[in-house]
């Protein structure tokens, strides 16, 4: 409901000029802290995901292992992690994207999604936020290059005044709990 979005929504903190001057910082440790919050928002994902037949939860490093591995848990299902390059010890995937300055990339194990026993195993994402869309866009194309379908991007909050999503959603399909205009 639109009661309980609010709640959501004021349950994260924002912190002025962080990591940057001029940044206004998304802080979701203020979300985590808050148990009603956190339910909800658990208890909000389960609803959404829990018949559209996923056989994995991706998340991002970092922030998106944390709601990642809760829902892939609450679902039963597999959880894989997307990381940043040189922190997986098996043989990678990687893919890069452009920030304001230089690049980065995100990573997976090549096997990652071998142990549905799918060819096209169905694979949700899922991040804390999308802000420009660089590190989603990249996961989504890394999941589609190691061999699965990506079903859904979902982003805890989307900043939808940066238009992040706008390639995501060429291919794939992106679903935001809460959005700042
Ligand atoms: C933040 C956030 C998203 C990403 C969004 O992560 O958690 O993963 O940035 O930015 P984008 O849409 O412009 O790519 P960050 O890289 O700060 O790392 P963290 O999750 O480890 O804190
Ligand atoms: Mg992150």
């Amino acid at each position: 409901s639109e009661t309980d979005k609010n709640y959501l929504l004021h349950s994260i903190r924002e912190i002025e000029d962080f990591p940057k001057p001029g940044i206004k910082f998304k802080d979701i440790t203020t979300l985590l802290g808050d148990a009603k919050a956190f339910t909800m928002l658990m208890e909000h994902l389960v609803a959404r995901y829990k018949d559209m037949d996923i056989d994995y939860v991706a998340g991002i490093e970092s922030r998106g292992f944390i709601f990642g591995a809760a829902l892939a848990s609450q679902l039963k299902t597999c959880f894989v992690p997307i990381r940043k390059p040189g922190k997986l010890p098996y043989t990678t995937i990687s893919e890069k994207y452009s920030l304001e300055y230089g690049v980065d990339a995100v990573s997976i194990h090549i096997d990652a999604f071998s142990t549905a026993g799918k060819s096209k195993p169905n694979v949700l994402l899922i991040d804390d936020l999308i802000a420009t869309g660089g590190t989603a866009t990249a996961a989504v194309n890394l999941i589609n290059k190691a061999g699965a379908h990506c079903i859904e991007a979902c982003f805890i909050l989307n900043l939808t005044f940066l238009q992040g999503d706008l390639d995501i959603k060429k291919t794939t399909p992106v679903y935001s709990v809460l959005e700042v205009l």
